[in-house]
């Protein structure tokens, strides 16, 4: 059964010399699933609120590869919310947790890998309906 606590944190590799920075993500190793796809959010206003649905079988990792944000995770049951504010921290999230971003500081990006191609069938955009899913599963 997915829960939050089985969303977490993954640190990812990180080489600084003196001319920056480096992260690299490679799937099925820093990551526990195949990367077959990944978006990025920005421009995005203050105040805004993104998110706000879940996933039957996706598995994504969420980075702020720029500025902060926060992600809210709720398994229907218990809700936790993280802070992401560096490009070297990745927030893994399992299928069937329902998730908000909001609190995104000026000029933030949001990048997001994800285990699958876009199928909006793969979405619960209704609470009510993804707390129906959790309950009969
Ligand atoms: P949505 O998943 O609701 O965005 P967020 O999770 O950031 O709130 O997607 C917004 C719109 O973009 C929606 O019309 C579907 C479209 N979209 C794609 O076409 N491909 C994608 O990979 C994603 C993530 C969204």
């Amino acid at each position: 059964m997915s829960n939050v606590d089985n969303c977490r944190i993954i640190e990812l590799p990180k080489i600084s010399d003196p001319r920056g920075s480096l992260t690299f993500i490679e799937g099925n190793k820093h990551v526990p699933f195949n990367i077959e796809r990944t978006y990025y959010l920005y421009d995005v206003p203050g105040g805004a609120q993104r998110g706000g649905h879940a996933h039957k079988e996706l598995h994504q990792l969420i980075i702020a590869v720029s500025g902060s944000f926060d992600v809210v995770l709720d398994d229907g049951g218990k809700q936790k919310r993280i802070h992401l504010n560096r490009p070297y921290y990745g927030l893994y999230i399992c299928p069937m947790i329902w998730r908000e971003l909001d609190n995104f500081s000026s000029g933030s990006v949001c990048m997001v890998l994800a285990s699958a191609h876009y199928d909006e069938n793969d979405y619960y955009r209704e609470y009510k309906d993804f707390v129906r899913a959790k309950s009969h599963g």
